[in-house]
C-alpha cells in the first residue's frame, strides 16, 4: 500500500527530515508538496553535511525517485545550487522529477519581499525573505510563471514582461528602487532552462503508475499545521496549505489513495518569527529548550522562540489532517527538568478552550492551562527501544498520545537513524 504523508503538527522544524529518513527504505518516490526554500533541512551525506531546502531528502537513497509537486515554488537558481552541491559530494541528483506546473520565484519576488516586509514595521510578518509569499500571491493572481514556460522562449518573455510592467512600477514609485529588466532575467533563466529540461515530468501520472504498481509514496510537507494558509495562525502564517489536504492536491493524487498520515510533533515546541504562541517561555526553561535543542533557524540561523507542549494545537492538527499516528522528536531534550509543563487547554476573556479559539483575537490572548508531569534526569540518548526510556518519560509519552487522541508509533531521542525507536518494538 500506498501512500503515507509526513505532516508538522507544530509551528514547522517539529523533525519531518527525520521521520522520511526513518521511512525511506520502505519508499519507492518521496514527494514534497508545498513551500519552497523557506523550509530547509541538514543531511548527512558521504561524511559531508549538507543544507537542502528544496530537494527532499530522499535523493540521498539509490532507490527512491524524488519528486517536487506542482503545489511547491521552486527558485530555480536555488535547485541548480543543491543539485550541484550534492553531485560535488557524490550523490547522483538525475533521480530528482521536478513537475512543470510548479511556479516559480523570480527576481522582482525576492527584491518585494525585502520592500514590503520593512514597509510594514512593527507589523513584518518575519518571513524568511525567499520571496515565497509574493510568488504564491502572483500564483493565485494568475499573473505567475510555471517552470514549463521556461521552454518556450517567446511565452516565457510575454509573461515576464506583463509581469515586470507592473512589478516594475511598484518597485519604483511605491519603493524607491530600480527595475528589473526583461533581457536579463531572460538570459539567466533561459540558462536554467537548458539544466531543468531533462528533470521535468507529469509528476501527477508518475505517482499515479507508482501506486498502481504498489509502489510506496512518501508526501513530505513542509512548515507545519500551525503555520498553514487556511488552518494556521493567519496572518502569521506561510504562504501555502502544510496540511495534508493540500498534500493530495498537489501532487494530484486521490484521499483513497492515503493509508498514513504521520503527525510530526516535537516533544516541546518552537515558532520562528512573529505571531501568537501561547506556550511560549520567555525565561530559562525556554533559554535551557533552546540551547539543548539547538534551536536556531536551518534557512535564516534565526533563534527559535521555545516553549512547553501543547496538546491544543496538536488535537486541533490531528483534527485537520486526519492523523492516524504520532512520530514524536527530540525527547532527549526534555531530561533534566524536575518537571515539565503541558497545556490541556487555554484560557481567554474569562472561558477555557479545549480546542483552538475560533477567533484569532481569542487566540491571541489565549493563557496556557498547565498540567505538570514529573520530569526525568537520565540522558535518553542511547536508548534503544521505548522500553529503555525510565519510566516518567514514557508516563510523558502516554500523556501526550491520550491528550492528543493520536497513537505514537516512533519516538525520537537524537539526530541518529538509530535512535529513532518504535513503539511497537
Ligand atoms: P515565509 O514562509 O518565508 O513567507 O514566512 C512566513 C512565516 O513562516 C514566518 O514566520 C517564517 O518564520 C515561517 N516559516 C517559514 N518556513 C518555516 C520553516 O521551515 N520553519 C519554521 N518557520 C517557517
Amino acid at each position: 500500500m500506498p501512500a503515507s504523508v509526513v505532516v508538522g503538527t507544530q509551528w514547522g522544524d517539529e523533525g519531518k527530515g527525520k521521520a522520511t529518513d526513518y521511512l525511506a527504505d520502505r519508499m519507492d518516490l518521496v514527494v514534497r508538496y508545498q513551500g519552497g526554500n523557506n523550509a530547509g533541512h541538514t543531511i548527512l551525506a558521504e561524511g559531508h553535511t549538507l543544507k537542502l531546502q528544496l530537494i527532499p531528502s530522499g535523493i540521498l537513497y539509490p532507490h527512491i525517485t524524488s519528486v517536487i509537486a506542482d503545489g511547491v515554488v521552486v527558485d530555480p537558481r536555488v535547485l541548480l545550487e543543491e543539485m550541484d552541491g550534492l553531485a560535488a559530494v557524490g550523490v547522483d541528483p538525475s533521480r530528482l522529477v521536478v513537475s512543470g506546473n510548479c511556479h516559480m520565484i523570480m527576481p522582482y519576488h525576492l527584491e518585494l519581499e525585502k520592500v514590503t516586509e520593512r514597509f510594514l514595521g512593527k507589523n513584518a510578518l518575519g518571513t524568511t525573505k525567499r520571496g515565497i509569499g509574493p510568488a504564491y500571491a502572483d500564483k493565485a493572481a494568475r499573473i505567475g510563471i510555471r517552470i514549463q514556460d521556461l521552454f518556450d522562449e517567446k511565452i516565457f518573455r510575454e509573461k515576464l514582461d506583463v509581469a515586470l510592467r507592473e512589478k516594475n512600477l511598484v518597485l519604483t514609485r511605491v519603493y524607491g528602487r530600480l527595475p528589473l529588466t526583461v533581457g536579463l532575467i531572460v538570459d539567466d533563466y533561459m540558462r536554467y532552462a537548458e539544466r531543468l529540461r531533462s528533470h521535468i515530468a507529469d509528476t501527477s501520472k508518475l505517482m499515479h503508475d507508482a501506486l498502481r504498481v504498489g509502489k510506496n509514496v512518501l508526501l513530505e510537507g513542509a512548515q507545519g499545521t500551525m503555520l498553514d494558509l487556511d488552518k494556521g495562525t493567519y496572518p502569521f502564517v506561510t504562504s501555502s496549505n502544510p496540511v495534508t489536504g493540500y498534500a493530495l492536491a498537489s501532487a494530484g493524487i486521490g484521499p483513497r489513495e492515503v493509508e498514513r498520515v504521520i503527525g510530526i510533533t516535537k516533544a516541546y515546541v518552537t515558532r520562528v518569527g512573529a505571531g501568537p504562541f501561547p506556550t511560549e517561555d520567555h525565561g530559562p526553561g525556554g533559554e535551557r529548550l533552546g540551547m539543548l535543542g539547538q534551536e536556531f533557524g536551518t534557512v535564516t540561523g534565526r533563534k527559535r522562540r521555545c516553549g512547553w507542549f501543547d496538546a491544543v494545537i496538536l488535537r486541533y492538527a490531528s483534527r485537520v489532517n486526519g492523523l492516524t499516528e504520532l512520530f514524536v522528536t527530540k525527547l532527549d531534550v526534555l531530561s533534566g527538568f524536575p518537571t515539565l509543563k503541558v497545556c490541556t487547554a487555554y484560557r481567554a476573556e474569562g472561558e477555557t478552550f479545549e480546542d483552538v479559539p475560533p477567533h484569532q483575537s481569542l487566540f491571541h490572548a489565549a493563557e496556557p492551562v498547565y498540567e505538570e508531569l514529573e520530569g526525568w534526569d537520565e540522558d535518553l540518548t542511547a536508548a534503544r527501544s521505548i522500553q529503555d526510556l525510565p519510566s516518567a518519560a514514557r508516563a510523558y509519552l502516554d500523556r501526550l498520545a491520550e491528550l492528543g487522541g493520536v497513537p505514537i508509533s516512533v519516538v525520537s531521542v537524537g539526530p541518529g537513524r538509530e535512535q529513532s525507536l518504535p513503539a511497537s518494538a
